[in-house]
């Protein structure tokens, strides 16, 4: 079978390559064995390849936090999980064209699920809605702030906030986006810039902004900050600018900002399994009702370094996903696919 694997860490270019490696045996007993048909690469995905992520195992390492797939063969004492079901699994290693998991680490999708859609939907759909839940109590009204809107979460962020009535302002690095965020009815939409406090003032007729949410990190921290009401808070779950926070001391002493920081993989593990099966049945629902990130293009698994680099420019079309069974096996809604 076809993996893929970091030989060293630094230029995924360089040291990320396609391999064959020997097939899977049979599963154990409380193992699912399944095909894996489809994965995004995350910018967390491409930090890992350059050895920047918070974990950071010995090599060569197999990447990739996300990926759905259909079940081949199961262990006997698994009772829940059957051959041909469609599923996601908490563990990583993903890219790869077959993979062996515990059946507790595997959760069973509805069949008729958007396929491409549920490979996206085990990091940044949580994501989204746990940003907006479990950091401040926000109503109705209540205004958020978030940078980095155009990423897939902040769309997500977007949508979970416009159902729930939350105003938000979003922050965009490029003017050319700001349109298409206009058009998905966002309250508020402008470019970073040096002046984004007063911008942001003047366009949300002074609103008061309960959260700051931050994924590019540098000095956005603190122009983000900024933006929210004394005695508020920011959260930073991302760093896509790839730079150390740069804060004002003014932030936390005088106007009594509170920072936290949000990692998913924290907040499920900290979750019942039955918890956390129940956040991914109600995407799983939400995804059947339409709830959907953009895809710019599919790729074959053996050109994963086409996709990697694909992956890691400016894109306006969305996600970057490989199907290392091919794109016969994945429903693909549009987007563009390399054999
Ligand atoms: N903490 C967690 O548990 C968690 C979970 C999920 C995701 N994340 C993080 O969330 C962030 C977004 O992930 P995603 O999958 O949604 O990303 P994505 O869809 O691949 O989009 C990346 C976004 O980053 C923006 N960007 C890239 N470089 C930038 C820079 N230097 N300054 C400002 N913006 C920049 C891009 O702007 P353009 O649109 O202009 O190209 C794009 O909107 C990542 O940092 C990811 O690691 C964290």
């Amino acid at each position: 079978m076809k993996t893929v694997v970091v030989a060293q860490y630094g230029d995924p270019q360089r040291y990320v390559h396609c391999i064959e490696a020997p097939d899977i045996a049979r599963p154990g007993e409380d193992e699912v064995l399944f095909d894996v048909l489809a994965f995004p690469i995350n910018p967390a995905d491409i930090s890992f390849c350059w050895g920047r992520y918070r974990l950071k195992p010995e090599l060569p390492a197999v990447p990739g936090a996300e990926c759905v797939g259909e079940v081949v063969a199961v262990g006997s004492s698994v009772r829940h999980i059957s051959v041909g079901d469609l599923v996601i699994n908490l563990d990583r290693e993903n890219w790869t064209q077959r993979r062996l998991v515990k059946a507790n680490r595997i959760i069973v999708l509805p069949r008729e699920i958007d396929i491409a859609q549920a490979a996206m939907m085990r990091i940044n759909p949580p994501t989204a809605h746990l940003l907006l839940s479990e950091v401040v109590k926000l109503d109705r009204g209540d205004w958020i702030i978030q940078n980095a809107a155009n990423s897939a979460v902040g769309r997500m962020i977007i949508t979970f906030a416009k159902e729930r009535g939350i105003n938000t302002v979003n922050v965009v690095r490029r003017d050319e986006v700001r349109e298409q965020l206009l058009g998905l009815g966002v309250n508020v939409c402008l470019t970073d810039s040096e002046d984004l406090a007063s911008s942001v003032k003047e366009l949300t007729n002074n609103a008061s902004i309960a959260l700051g949410i931050d994924a590019v990190a540098g000095s956005a921290t603190n122009r983000i900050a900024s933006c929210v009401a004394d005695g508020g808070a920011v959260c930073i779950y991302g760093s896509v600018s790839r730079e150390s926070i740069v804060l004002s001391p003014a932030q936390l002493v005088y106007r009594g900002l509170t920072f936290t920081g949000f990692l998913l993989g924290r907040f499920l593990d900290r979750k019942r399994e039955d918890d956390v099966a129940a956040i991914y049945q109600e995407l799983s629902r939400r995804i059947m009702h339409g709830l959907r990130v953009d895809i710019e293009r599919v790729y074959s698994i053996e050109n994963i370094n086409e996709a990697l680099a694909h992956a890691d420019r400016v894109r306006d079309g969305g996600k970057i996903l490989v199907a290392p069974h091919g794109v016969e096996r994945i429903n693909l809604a549009g987007a563009t696919s390399v054999p």
